[in-house]
């Protein structure tokens, strides 16, 4: 079978799943894409640290451009975080004819509609499923099984470390100091947990989510964040007392006022389905006009489940290239500029 090479950009918590993934799971991806898939070059940016990954045969390198145009690269995966320079180094792959599979939501959030562009001009593929929630495939479920659907409601828990962090202060009774310092050690935060912990991450990934499910450009300052950087044991014993739990909620609704997007920390009574999403976990309820109510459930964070959404976008691009057709994602760009009614975005 015929090779299809790998560049990946970063190996840390995500990275790292991914290689094990690909060596690990061959057989599937090989049943899936009639191919062999392999890493040819990795970047890093230390050289020199101590690797918990096989990578016989593959190059490392602390240069970009060693991976983004290189012949023995046909699909680069980005995981290595960033906005600024990575937003460079994305469209030099496209530039390069490389399709391009991020989880990278900070990128997406900011920057979602250049992306598309750069990737639709280059005649590249784009996706990003882990950006989302984790291992759950919410966005295949928007942009594929409920496409038909007319939106009005997303609700739910998308960001694993303030998840975890509430879940281990309220059954455990530790500190939020004590539970972010492991939720740091076990891969699940941002390289700066502030992003997490103040409502951020949850933010660009209801952004994501918004303009997916509801066809508009919905721009990071469109959401309403609030974080939980304040939330106190007493907070917490205080809700358990009362008969509810406090999660920090994402909230994307379409009324006929236009659309409101939140994220704050909120009181759930206990025996709502969100209250008993614990630790990394994370859920998101969906309301289309015509389906009606479902709810996507699963790990939002952490290495191989973040690692399956990557390699199953990896299947797809490959897919593509072999039925010689351009990720849906791209058409979704095109018409996404013209969609974007600003006036239709509501502060409550
Ligand atoms: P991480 O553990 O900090 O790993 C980042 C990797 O990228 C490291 O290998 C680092 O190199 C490399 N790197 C970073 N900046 C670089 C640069 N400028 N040049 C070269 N190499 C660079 O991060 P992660 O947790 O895997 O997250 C990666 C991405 O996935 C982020 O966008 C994150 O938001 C997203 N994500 C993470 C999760 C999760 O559960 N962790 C889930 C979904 C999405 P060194 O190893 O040499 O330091
Ligand atoms: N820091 C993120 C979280 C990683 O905790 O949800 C997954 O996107």
């Amino acid at each position: 079978a015929e090779s299809i090479r790998l560049g990946i950009l970063g190996l840390g918590t995500v990275g790292t799943g991914v290689v094990q993934l690909v060596n690990e799971h061959q057989s599937e991806l090989q049943h899936q894409t009639g191919s062999n898939v392999e890493v040819t070059r990795v970047l890093v940016s230390d050289i020199n640290k101590e690797r918990g990954a096989e990578l016989e045969g593959v190059t490392l390198t602390e240069s970009y451009e060693e991976v983004v145009t290189a012949d023995d690269v046909d699909i680069v995966i980005e995981v290595m975080g960033g906005i600024d320079h990575t937003l460079e180094v994305m469209k030099e792959a496209f530039k390069n004819g490389k399709h391009v599979v991020t989880a990278n939501k900070d990128l997406l959030a900011l920057h979602g509609t250049e992306l598309h562009e750069a990737a639709a001009a280059n005649d590249c593929d784009l996706y990003y499923e882990a950006s989302v929630a984790g291992g759950i495939p919410i966005l295949s479920g928007l942009k594929s099984g409920l496409s038909s659907d007319r939106i009005t409601k997303m609700m739910g828990i998308v960001n694993g470390t303030t998840n975890f962090i509430l879940s281990k202060m309220k059954d455990e009774g530790r500190t939020y100091e004590d539970v972010l310092k492991e939720a740091q050690d076990l891969g699940f935060a941002e390289s700066d947990p502030a992003a997490d912990v103040d409502g951020l991450d949850a933010a660009r990934k209801m952004a994501i989510l918004g303009t997916l499910g509801f066809s508009m450009n919905i721009d990071l300052e469109d959401v309403d964040t609030a974080g939980i950087r304040n939330v106190t044991l007493e907070d917490m014993t205080y809700a358990d007392r009362l008969g509810y739990t406090l999660k920090l909620i994402g909230l994307a609704e379409r009324g006929a006022d236009g659309v409101h997007i939140s994220v704050e920390p909120l009181f759930v009574p206990a025996d709502h389905p969100l209250a008993a999403v614990k630790n990394e976990y994370n859920a998101v309820y969906v309301h289309g006009e015509a389906v009606g109510e479902t709810m996507f459930y699963g790990p939002g964070a952490g290495s191989l489940p973040t690692a399956t959404a990557v390699v199953s976008d990896l299947i797809t691009v490959i897919k593509n290239v072999r039925l010689g057709v351009s990720g849906h994602d791209n058409v979704a760009a095109q018409h996404q500029k013209q969609l974007k009614p600003k006036s239709a975005i509501t502060s409550k």
